[in-house]
């Protein structure tokens, strides 16, 4: 089995779904300090380079990189609603801030790629933080060239794929893992 076979797959359920804008939503599920589970909705913003790692943006105030922080490990589930398939990613998540070397240009590509909307939402005001209503809201414009310190990556490093496809006859199911020698392993398991 190819060594990245599930990539391969990834990428063609990015490719059949091209037309639907949210298969590129994915749950990005984290743990608390606590022991509890975390878990939001998230953008997928390509691979790194020609790597399996896959990039999300985020505001680096925000809990998720507090947790993964703490314990780097996260939890991807992702549907593709147009070829009925599911992945789910165990990977090991690294951040990328103005000060980290790894990926330092790829925070500026990405920065620079951002519509002007999504960009903006890192001037405003801390997340989670408590609102006011009677305060207007407060934004600003954006300078595309440089990321403002609040712009960070999560990058998720997979080490475990579990694909299941619903369309087949009657399911097919494929379990991949990274061994300790950084290979990948891939077999068909049942659904
Ligand atoms: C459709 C959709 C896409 C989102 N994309 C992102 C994203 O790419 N990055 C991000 O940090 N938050 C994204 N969010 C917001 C998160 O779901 C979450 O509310 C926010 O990141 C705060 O989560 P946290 O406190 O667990 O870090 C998105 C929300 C929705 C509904």
């Amino acid at each position: 089995m190819p060594e990245t076979l599930w990539r391969a797959s990834l990428v063609l359920a990015l490719y059949r779904n091209r037309h639907v804008a949210h298969a590129r939503y994915m749950q990005l599920a984290t743990t608390c300090s606590d022991g509890r589970p975390a878990n939001r909705t998230v953008v997928f913003r390509g691979f790194l380079g020609e790597s399996d790692s896959i990039i999300v943006v985020t505001n680096l105030h925000s809990a998720k990189v507090a947790e993964l922080q703490s314990i780097p490990w996260a939890g991807v589930c992702w549907y593709f609603p147009m070829s009925r398939e599911q992945f789910r990613i165990t990977a090991r998540a690294s951040i990328v801030d103005g000060n980290t070397a790894e990926a330092a240009l790829t925070r500026c590509e990405i920065w620079r790629g951002l519509v002007e909307s999504t960009r903006r939402s890192f001037t405003w005001p801390e997340p989670g933080s408590p609102r006011d209503s009677a305060q207007p809201f407060m934004e600003s414009e954006t300078d595309p060239e440089n990321p403002p310190a609040n712009f960070g990556l999560v990058v998720l490093h997979p080490v475990e794929v579990d694909h299941l496809e619903l369309d087949g006859n009657p399911q097919n199911r494929w379990a991949y893992r990274l061994d300790e020698a950084g290979r990948w392993q891939g077999r068909e398991v049942h659904p």
